[in-house]
């Protein structure tokens, strides 16, 4: 099977992380030699330096949030050249976990959809992309339950705002040609994951 690029969106605490893992084992054993799971912010030096900027313990930071989308974009670049863009060009399925989507609805909150779309225009559109669609409260539940400490966008109005983004964002995406499947992340994780390798099916039917 041929190359595919997959992006897995939605709140956090709705199951990206989750159902990128378990997206790659069904691919691997369903014809696909190559299946790279990745995530942003990458595990490059930009993306290093945004997980160190948005860490909690750090929330004295000099770093505005007018510079975070800037970050995210260059961190974005490299993790393109480095990573996505390799292993596509080898034939591989490629699954990140959260992609410009992400930087479009929370950084729109800081500095305006427009800026950030203007920053992100030019990387390469994912063949599908997953919406986790989850009730904020729902979200907040699992992120509790998960344990750890809760990170700066983890309050419930936070996340009832990027939600909101979120809205924004996919009929923005799908304005440009896009393909981004919302799919209820309500549900046990064998649900969802049925859910989501439907989706994908049908990409990979139309891409073949
Ligand atoms: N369908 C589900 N039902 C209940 N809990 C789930 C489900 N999917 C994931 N979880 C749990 O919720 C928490 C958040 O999931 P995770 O995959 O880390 O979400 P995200 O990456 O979107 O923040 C984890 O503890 C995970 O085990
Ligand atoms: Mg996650």
């Amino acid at each position: 099977m041929g190359a595919i690029f997959i992006a897995m969106e939605g709140l956090d605490g709705s199951g990206g992380t989750t159902q990128t893992a378990r997206l790659a084992d069904w691919l691997r054993s369903n014809g696909h030699a190559e299946v790279v799971t990745t995530a942003e912010p990458s595990t490059g030096p930009a993306g290093r330096f945004i997980r160190d900027v948005l860490n909690p313990q750090h929330e004295a930071s000099v770093i505005g949030d007018a510079v975070l989308p800037f970050l995210f974009a260059a961190d974005r670049r490299d993790h393109l050249d480095r990573e996505v863009i390799p292993a596509l060009q080898r034939g591989a399925a490629v699954i990140t976990d959260r992609y410009y989507h992400s930087s479009l609805a929370y950084q729109s909150l800081a500095v305006g959809l427009p800026t950030v779309a203007d920053l992100n225009e030019r990387f390469r559109a994912p063949d599908i992309t997953i919406f986790l669609d989850l009730e904020p409260e729902v979200s907040l539940a699992r992120i509790e339950a998960r344990g750890g400490t809760l990170e700066r966008f983890e309050a419930i109005d936070r996340l009832r705002s990027i939600a909101e983004a979120y809205d924004a964002v996919l009929v923005h995406c799908r304005a440009r040609g896009e393909h981004i499947v919302r799919i209820s992340a309500d549900g046990s994780i064998d649900d969802v994951h049925k859910r989501v390798v439907e989706a994908v099916q049908s990409t990979i039917e139309a891409l073949s």
